[in-house]
């Protein structure tokens, strides 16, 4: 019997419908929420990322502004927009749209952003807060697969949970989250040995490396919760996740599709993120 699918368009759906209902509402009281991105360059995975983005802003009645900047654009000069963004009274979250280019410190441009406005979560601030328990804005890919999680009413207190992948994107707010939510957390890293021997441990398994179909069947507890974080471009053009999910299917309890699953998740928790930056700011 082939797992359940963890539906992220479906479960989006539901919530962005929330999401431009409240938005609506808080419009009405005179706060328009108001989303600015700042895209740098031309990575062609970032154009589709930002384009997403900003299209799904327009459907939650939520107001957006693309800045696009060139890729030779100084570090002074990005700062300088930041700074002008974090004093706009109609700006309440703002997103840098990572990678960015060799010349420019992304950590000091993150730590630029006014921490009420990082909708993404990424400042220092924001992860100290998360860290301690006492979150503002949770990182949107996490937060995403915490709803999912949600969704199927998971008893995550108690579980087993294994993240392969440590970065501050994912990775590690992941464990964050999953660690309040009362669970027991490893966190692979590139340099771990017998990485099987782990997620075979996993109730819940968190995959991002951007290693395509990384995790086999064979890496699988029987009945597991397989969220998939990775989104990858194979050859011939397709999309796949760092699981292997044509094999991984038969084995987990749950699986989540790439694409359809965390991807527009990330997405619905920035605009929610978006929506509770707003309310901060209207009240
Ligand atoms: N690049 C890849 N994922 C993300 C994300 O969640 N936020 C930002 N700002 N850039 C990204």
């Amino acid at each position: 019997m082939p797992a359940k699918l963890l539906d992220g368009n479906l479960l989006s759906r539901q919530i962005r419908t929330e999401i431009a209902t409240a938005s609506a509402i808080l419009s009405a009281k005179g706060t328009k929420p108001g989303l600015a991105v700042i895209l740098i360059g031309e990575n062609p995975a970032s154009e589709i990322y930002v384009r997403n983005k900003v299209k799904a802003c327009e459907e939650a009645n939520i107001r957006s502004r693309l800045i696009r900047l060139p890729a030779t654009i100084s570090e002074s000069d990005l700062l300088d927009h930041i700074h002008a963004l974090n004093t706009n009274p109609d700006i309440h979250g703002i997103l840098v749209q990572l990678p960015l280019p060799a010349q420019i410190d992304s950590f000091k441009v993150i730590e630029s952003i006014d921490p009420m406005k990082d909708v993404d979560g990424f400042h220092v601030a924001n992860a100290g807060a998360l860290m301690t328990g006492k979150p503002l804005f949770k990182p949107c890919t996490p937060y995403g697969c915490m709803k999912l999680l949600e969704s199927i009413d998971y008893p995550i207190r108690g579980a087993r949970a294994v993240i392969v992948g440590a970065s501050n994107i994912v990775g590690k707010p992941m464990a964050m989250l999953l660690l309040q939510a009362g669970a027991t957390i490893t966190i692979c890293n590139s340099k771990t040995k017998d990485i099987g021997a782990h997620t075979r441990e996993a109730d819940i398994l968190v995959v991002a490396t951007g290693i395509p179909k990384m995790i086999t069947a064979n890496m699988v507890k029987p009945g597991a919760v397989v969220i998939d974080v990775g989104i990858n471009r194979l050859a011939d053009g397709k999309l796949c996740g760092d699981v292997d999910f044509d094999e991984v299917k038969y084995v987990a309890g749950w699986i989540s599709p790439v694409p359809g699953g965390v991807g527009p998740m990330t997405i619905t928790m920035l605009l929610q993120n978006t929506l509770e930056a707003a309310n901060h700011f209207h009240q």
